[in-house]
């Protein structure tokens, strides 16, 4: 057997050229040049190494415990051509901009699909939302489309950036099992009018109880931005409009809380129970 290959020598300085590439995807304008992203810590490294995700570099801490999972990951990047890159734990930490570094930060290329990639396939459940703007929701709901079984996100209109560092981390690694597909609101509306099933549409004005609707298969929920809600022209094209009952004081509910529950409702047949 080949002895394993030595690991390349550590980077010390914030001067060099792959750091600063590192440093640099934390602002959406580069990621876009580059169709790259940043994911942080050894669990989603390794989730991209299960989905064998295109990987472009990983970055390590050069003084963490090797012989486990760390091994595994690099491993399979090497054999992905990937760059390897031992760094100090300062360097890690500054390619995040995180409290507590994790020992690696990877490096990932952008994949985003079309409408035209998208099948209503019997059983599915797409999750359309219009003008998402908090990263943090975002990468919440790809989170639970994946937990729950969805099919996929549609970001329809501007949304923020499914790949800002704040997205991915909120994912938990679920950005590498969901398809994201990107589109814009004329070309969305043209497309879902030929929808086979049932269109969702989560309204405030909704007059319809989320549990009392007939969802018919396959399933496309679309859900409002967090200022405005869902626009007039989006809640057109939809063949219900619900609304989740709300008691107290407030007047909406967080978007990524009111998509899990309308996920998890649309999807009770088919997840069964624990
Ligand atoms: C924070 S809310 C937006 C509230 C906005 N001011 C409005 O009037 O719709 C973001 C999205 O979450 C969904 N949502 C939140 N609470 C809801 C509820 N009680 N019933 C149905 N949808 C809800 C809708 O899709 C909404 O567009």
């Amino acid at each position: 057997m080949a002895p394993p290959e030595p690991d390349p020598p550590v980077v010390t300085s914030f001067r060099n050229e792959q750091v600063k590439f590192v440093r640099s995807l934390a602002v959406g304008k580069f990621r876009r040049e580059h169709g790259a992203f940043v994911a942080e810590g050894l669990k989603l490294a390794g989730t991209a190494r299960e989905m064998d995700w295109p990987v472009r570099m990983v970055a390590y801490d050069a003084a963490a415990p090797r012989g486990g999972f760390l091994d595994v990951v690099l491993d399979w990047a090497r054999a992905r051509d990937a760059r390897l890159l031992p760094v100090t734990a300062e360097i890690l930490g500054a390619m995040t901009a995180k409290d507590n570094p994790q020992t690696v930060v990877g490096v990932f290329d952008q994949r985003t699909l079309t409408l035209a990639d998208v099948t209503p396939r019997p059983g599915a459940t797409w999750v359309a939302l219009e003008q998402v703007r908090d990263p943090g929701n975002l990468g919440t709901i790809v989170r639970t489309a994946d937990a729950a079984g969805a099919a996929g996100v549609i970001l329809v209109g501007t949304c923020c950036d499914p790949f800002s560092i704040e997205a991915v981390r909120a994912t938990m690694g679920s950005i590498f099992a969901v398809p994201i597909v990107r589109a814009d609101a004329v070309a969305f509306a043209a497309w879902a009018a030929r929808w086979p099933g049932s269109i969702v549409g989560t309204h405030l004005a909704g007059t319809v109880d989320y549990r009392a609707a007939a969802y018919r298969d396959p399933t496309l929920l679309v859900m409002g931005s967090e200022g405005p809600g869902l626009t007039d022209a989006t809640a057109a094209l939809c063949t219900d409009l619900v609304k989740i009952p709300m008691a107290g004081r407030a007047d909406s509910l967080n978007l990524a809380i009111a998509t899990a529950l309308m996920i998890y409702e649309i999807r009770r047949p088919a997840l069964g129970r624990v």
